[in-house]
């Protein structure tokens, strides 16, 4: 079976794509530089899967250690996870972004093409999208990104192009993923943000283990179904599949795609919300505050594409999503330990 090279792979959508790929019967090689993450993970997979992927704790701005990597593994194609991912950190800092996420990426490029690896699946985002003119948004719609972090997913996709267009051998998947939520089944894979989180999942799931007061809803006079934030969540396993049906379609085709990875289905902040407050028993301490900048008010995903090419769709719906989440959460309130 094909050696598949993931970085990032201690990361949250990183370590459940292991899980799926080894059961799947790939062989997995992880590349991290455990910046946002654990070595414990890989434990952790090895608890569900009975298999410790192969590590290599290694920085993609690396060179050598990237290369020591292609040169000591016959490896058959990668899935590209690694890369810084705050948004609103990426404002604040946006060269180390830029050099991490652009620079880093680069390296990994060129020496998969120096060791002949030309098959390649990309961690990009529906951020590439910017607040889009109508939903739901197809993979033609018109990118723009208003933010160092979303840009650097939208240059990745130019870069990732360009190297198509210089070499028709290459086989490169641009996964623009939605919301990602909810946990392994197991409990024992899950989101572990550093500090305070800046996406709504992880900060309801501290709320209700009593890690926060309250959760501050950014902004009700948005033009949704009660004011809040539309966004299309899809549970990371479900995600984690479509990475594998993602391979196995990049091991057997040439050419360059961006698909979207996302449900179809739009739910608002306080209906995440009240989903979770069923999930967990709990009722969850809410404010309205104004609203975040840089949020827009509706995104949600057209997934057709992803079905006719990848053969795949997602199964697990929103309850699940919050089911998985509180799982791992009320069993890991510190996180991945
Ligand atoms: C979702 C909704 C908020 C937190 C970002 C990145 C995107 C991807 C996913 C990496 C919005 C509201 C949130 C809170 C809230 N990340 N919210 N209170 O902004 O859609 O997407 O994360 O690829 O690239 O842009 O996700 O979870 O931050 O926000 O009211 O404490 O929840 O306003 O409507 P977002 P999010």
């Amino acid at each position: 079976m094909a050696t598949i090279l993931v970085t990032g792979g201690c990361g949250y959508i990183g370590s459940h794509t292991c899980v799926e790929l080894i059961n799947s019967g790939y062989d997995v090689i992880v590349l991290d530089n455990l910046y946002n993450s654990k070595e414990v993970v890989l434990d952790r997979i090895k608890m569900i899967t009975g298999i410790r992927p192969k590590f290599y704790k290694v920085d993609i701005l690396d060179r050598e250690g990237l290369n020591r990597i292609f040169d000591e593994n016959k490896i058959d194609a990668v899935i590209h996870f690694a890369g810084y991912k705050a948004v609103g950190e990426s404002v604040s800092i946006p060269l180390t972004y830029y050099k991490n996420n652009i620079s880093g990426s680069i390296n990994l490029y060129e020496i998969m093409k120096d060791h002949g690896v030309k098959t390649l699946v990309f961690s990009s985002s529906a951020t590439v999208y910017g607040d889009p003119a109508s939903v739901p948004i197809k993979e033609d719609f018109p990118l723009s990104t208003t933010n160092p972090y979303g840009t650097t997913k939208l240059q990745n996709e130019q870069i990732l192009k360009d190297v198509y267009v210089s070499d028709n051998k290459w086989s490169i998947l641009l996964l623009r993923y939605f919301n990602p939520i909810g946990a392994s089944k197991s409990g024992l894979l899950g989101e572990t943000p550093n500090g305070i989180p800046n996406n709504l999942l992880p900060y309801i799931a501290q709320v209700a283990t009593g890690q926060r007061d309250f959760l501050r809803v950014w902004g009700n006079d948005y033009d949704t179904v009660d004011g809040t934030g539309v966004r299309d969540y899809i549970h990371v396993v479900d995600l984690a599949k479509g990475h594998c049906k993602a391979i196995e379609y990049a091991l057997k085709h040439e050419g360059v795609e961006c698909i979207n990875l996302g449900t179809g289905h739009g739910y608002s902040v306080l209906q995440v919300k009240d989903a979770f407050e069923k999930a967990c028993g709990k009722k969850i301490a809410y404010k309205i505050m104004d609203r975040r900048p840089g949020d827009i008010a509706t995104c949600y995903a057209d997934t057709s594409k992803a079905k006719e090419m990848l053969g795949w769709q997602a199964e697990y719906n929103i309850e699940d999503m919050c089911n998985d989440a509180w799982n791992f959460a009320s069993k890991n309130p510190n996180g991945i330990e």
